[in-house]
């Protein structure tokens, strides 16, 4: 067994590898830090007594695959040396690519082990591709694919793009009127995927779509099937896909498509789904969707004013929406 030390390490047995040039960090077999060096300190920018008896995934951000850690962690159970990438958050939420070589060191009847970093971010562009460009790039396929499935509707665009600042500006207003401390990760993979939420209305013919006035019996039911339309479209990509980073973010999608016309109350569709039973997610984003679309001109219907759309969010606050997330809308707006 080691000993963690805080402040100040006294002479160990890995004291020698701390004076490397690279980023060093020490763990001990249940992968729990025992010694970083300075250089490791700089480059995270957490101090070494705070890191310390941590665990030393706490700088892991989700785009680091699952089989990168499985395949460490298989290794270093039969006390192998291993080497791989891993995409790391700093403490100033920067993304951090690091190559990491982790060598186990026995001694006496125990081990340690060394983990030697390097900094990817430092190497000449085009060595390789950055997880921040594939999630950049990824937000545009979604983007595409979201503008695509509703080209029929000249006003979808802005539509969409209003969605997506309502859904970041509500979160945001939400984490922090309630304390809710949601992650960087959490709020970019709603805002991203909240684009997505009626990509299911490609599904559903223009007849009804753009009808002026109201829909009939028929015509209702036809457009309520665009939830699960969209969630097809999804679960047809991500079983395509068979990519566990991009399933997270699929998931959050599926949740958003699906259940962004239940209500608070369970008068809603396609599940009927109430309260807290509705995912977060989708709670969010069907707030701003309604504002919006009430606050914009559409072929079948004039704008309203912002008074008389606060007010429809006021009457329905606890009946369509989450009473919380009302009173952070309009606490925003
Ligand atoms: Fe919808
Ligand atoms: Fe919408």
């Amino acid at each position: 067994m080691f000993i963690y030390s805080k402040g100040g390490s006294p002479l160990q047995p890995w004291s020698h590898y701390l004076q490397l040039a690279d980023a060093v960090i020490i763990t001990d077999q249940q992968h729990r830090i025992l010694d970083v060096n300075k250089k490791y300190e700089e480059l995270t920018g957490y101090p070494r007594d705070y890191m310390v008896g941590l665990r030393a995934n706490f700088l892991s951000s989700r785009l680091t695959p699952k089989k990168t850690y499985e395949s460490m962690k298989a290794a270093l159970s039969h006390r192998l040396g291993w080497s791989g990438v891993f995409v790391n958050r700093k403490r100033n939420q920067e993304l951090w690519h690091t190559n990491i070589t982790i060598t186990p060191i026995p001694h006496l009847q125990d081990v340690f082990y060394v983990g030697v970093v390097r900094d990817l971010d430092d190497m000449p562009e085009g060595s390789y591709l950055s997880e921040t460009r594939k999630v950049k790039l990824q937000n545009e396929i979604l983007k595409v694919l979201a503008i695509s499935c509703e080209i029929r509707d000249p006003h979808i665009e802005e539509h969409l793009h209003q969605v997506q600042i309502g859904t970041e500006k509500l979160l945001r207003a939400h984490n922090e009127r309630m304390k809710l401390g949601l992650t960087e990760e959490y709020i970019h993979q709603i805002v991203n995927a909240s684009i997505m939420h009626d990509i299911g209305k490609s599904g559903i013919p223009e007849g009804i779509l753009y009808k002026p006035g109201k829909l009939n019996y028929y015509e209702r039911h036809i457009m309520e099937t665009h939830p699960l339309i969209g969630l097809e479209i999804v679960n047809k990509i991500s079983n395509e896909l068979e990519d566990d980073i991009l399933d997270e973010d699929l998931k959050i999608a599926k949740h958003i498509i699906h259940y962004h016309h239940e209500k608070w109350d369970g008068s809603g569709y396609p599940a009927k789904l109430k309260s807290t039973d509705i995912p977060f997610e989708a709670r969010v984003v069907s707030i701003v969707d309604v504002y919006d679309a009430l606050t914009s001109r559409r072929a079948y219907k004039d704008a309203w004013s912002s008074d008389k759309a606060i007010q429809f969010l006021r009457e329905q606050q606890g009946e369509a929406f989450e009473p919380e997330l009302v009173e952070s809308f309009l606490a925003m707006i």
